[in-house]
C-alpha cells in the first residue's frame, strides 16, 4: 500500500498524508515544508503529551530554533473556545508570529481545538497534524474541518485550515486504549460503506487481523480509510455538496452524542446512526433485508455498539434539530444507495428517522 498520500484539493494548497511505523521521517518532512526559524508549537492533550510529548520535541528541536508544548485538558468537554482562548495567551506569551506554525499532537479533540487556533490565530498560521488515534489517522487529521463545541452544539464554531503536512505514525497505537481504537473503527467501516464496497468486504474478511492489529493489515486499512477521505475533499474541499457524504452515520451520532452526555464515543455514536442510517436505506429499498442486517452486524465485531437502552426518541430528534447541518426545510440524511454507495438524500421524514432510531433502541 502507499505510505505517501498526496492531497490535492481544488481552490486549496496541496499537502502530503505520510504512513509511517516511527518518527524517523518527521524531521525530514518538516524541514520541506518550513524553515528551521519557524517556531513550532506542540498542542496535545496530557494523556498523549506525557506519551509522546518529549519524543516529539526532541526530534523537531533537532531542526527548528525554538519548540514548545502546551497540554490541553481531556475530553469533548473542553473542546471549547476556552480552551482555544488559554492556546492564543500562551502563544502571544510565547512570542509567536505569522510564520510560525502549530502542530497538533493527539485524537481528534485535540486537531480540531489546535487546527482552529492555528486557522485563527494572526488571521492563520501554518498547521501539521500528528495524529496518535485511528480515529484521528484515518478521518479527522485529514480535510481540514477544525473548530470547537459551543454552548450545547456541537463542532458549531469553527473553519477549514488546511495542514501542510499530516504525519500518521502507526506505532502510537500500540498505547491506545481498545475502546478507543474500535471507535476509529466506525469512521473506517463508514469509508467502505459509502465508497469502497470492495474495501468494506476487505475489512470484514480481515477482522480477525485488525483487530489483533496486525501492522501490515492496519496500515492498508489506514491507507485506503484516506483515500476515500481524499476523494471527498478533493473535489469538494469546503463540503458545499458531496462532501456532506462523509457524514454518513453522523446525522443520528452527534444528536447521540449529546444525548449520552459524550459517555459513549464520537465513534460508538457514529455506529449506531450507521445503523440508523442503514435501516432507512433498507426502508427505502436501497439496500435489502439481508444486506441491512449484515451491516448492522458488522460493527459488533469491531468492538462497536448497534443498540441502546431506553433511547427517549423525542429527545433525539430535538438535537438532531439543533444540529447545524440540518436546515430549517428538514433534515439532511446520508444513506446507502447500495454497500460502497453513498447518497445525499432530503426526503428522509421524521417518521422514518423516528423507525429507525427504535431500531437502536432496546428496552
Ligand atoms: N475534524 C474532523 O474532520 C473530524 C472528523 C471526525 C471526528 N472529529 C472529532 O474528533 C473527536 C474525537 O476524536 P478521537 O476519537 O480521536 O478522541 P480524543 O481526541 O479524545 O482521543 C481519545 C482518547 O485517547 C487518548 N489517546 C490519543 N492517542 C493516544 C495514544 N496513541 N495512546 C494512548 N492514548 C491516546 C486521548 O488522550 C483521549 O483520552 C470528536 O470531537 C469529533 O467531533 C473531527
Ligand atoms: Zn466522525
Amino acid at each position: 500500500m502507499d505510505n505517501l498520500i498526496e492531497i490535492n484539493p481544488k481552490g486549496a494548497d496541496p499537502y502530503n498524508i505520510l504512513i509511517r511505523d516511527s518518527w524517523n521521517d518527521l524531521g525530514v518532512a518538516m524541514a520541506s515544508v518550513f524553515k528551521p526559524e519557524c517556531r513550532i508549537c506542540v498542542i496535545s492533550d496530557i494523556n498523549v503529551s506525557k506519551l509522546y510529548g518529549d519524543e516529539l520535541v526532541s526530534v523537531l528541536s533537532k531542526i527548528f530554533k525554538q519548540v514548545d508544548l502546551i497540554e490541553l485538558k481531556l475530553g469533548e468537554i473542553n473542546k471549547s473556545l476556552e480552551t482555544v482562548s488559554e492556546c492564543y495567551s500562551r502563544l502571544i506569551a510565547l512570542k509567536y508570529g505569522r510564520n510560525d506554525v502549530i502542530v497538533a499532537l493527539g485524537g481528534g479533540i485535540c486537531g480540531d481545538i489546535a487546527g482552529f487556533v492555528a486557522s485563527s490565530y494572526m488571521r492563520g498560521i501554518g498547521f501539521v497534524q500528528v495524529p496518535t488515534t485511528l480515529l484521528s489517522m484515518v478521518d479527522s487529521s485529514s480535510g481540514g474541518k477544525t473548530g470547537v463545541n459551543f454552548e450545547d452544539f456541537k463542532n458549531m464554531i469553527g473553519a477549514f485550515k488546511m495542514p501542510r503536512l499530516v504525519y500518521i505514525n502507526t506505532s502510537v497505537l500500540k498505547t491506545l486504549p481498545e475502546k478507543e481504537y474500535s471507535s476509529g473503527m466506525a469512521e473506517v467501516l463508514k469509508a467502505g460503506l459509502i465508497k469502497d464496497g470492495s474495501f468494506y468486504e476487505w475489512l470484514i474478511n480481515s477482522f480477525q487481523q485488525i483487530n489483533e492489529h496486525e501492522d501490515e493489515f492496519v496500515s492498508e486499512m489506514i491507507a485506503r480509510s484516506i483515500a476515500v477521505k481524499k476523494f471527498y475533499v478533493e473535489k469538494d474541499p469546503y463540503e458545499k455538496n458531496e462532501r456532506a457524504i462523509l457524514n454518513f452515520g453522523h446525522t443520528v451520532g452527534h444528536a447521540l452524542e449529546k444525548y449520552t452526555d459524550f459517555k459513549y464515543s464520537h465513534g460508538e455514536c457514529v455506529a449506531l446512526g450507521s445503523v440508523a442510517a442503514a435501516y432507512i436505506s433498507w426502508k427505502k429499498d436501497y439496500l435489502t433485508m439481508e444486506e441491512f442486517y449484515e451491516i448492522r452486524d458488522m460493527f459488533v465485531p469491531f468492538g462497536l455498539p448497534i443498540s441502546l437502552p431506553d433511547i427517549n426518541i423525542d429527545r433525539i430528534i430535538e438535537y438532531m434539530r439543533s444540529d447545524k447541518k440540518n436546515t430549517s426545510d428538514g433534515f439532511k440524511f446520508i444513506l446507502l444507495k447500495k454497500i460502497g454507495k453513498g447518497m445525499i438524500s432530503t426526503d428522509v421524514t421524521e417518521q422514518e428517522i423516528r423507525e429507525a432510531i427504535d431500531q437502536i433502541n432496546y428496552v
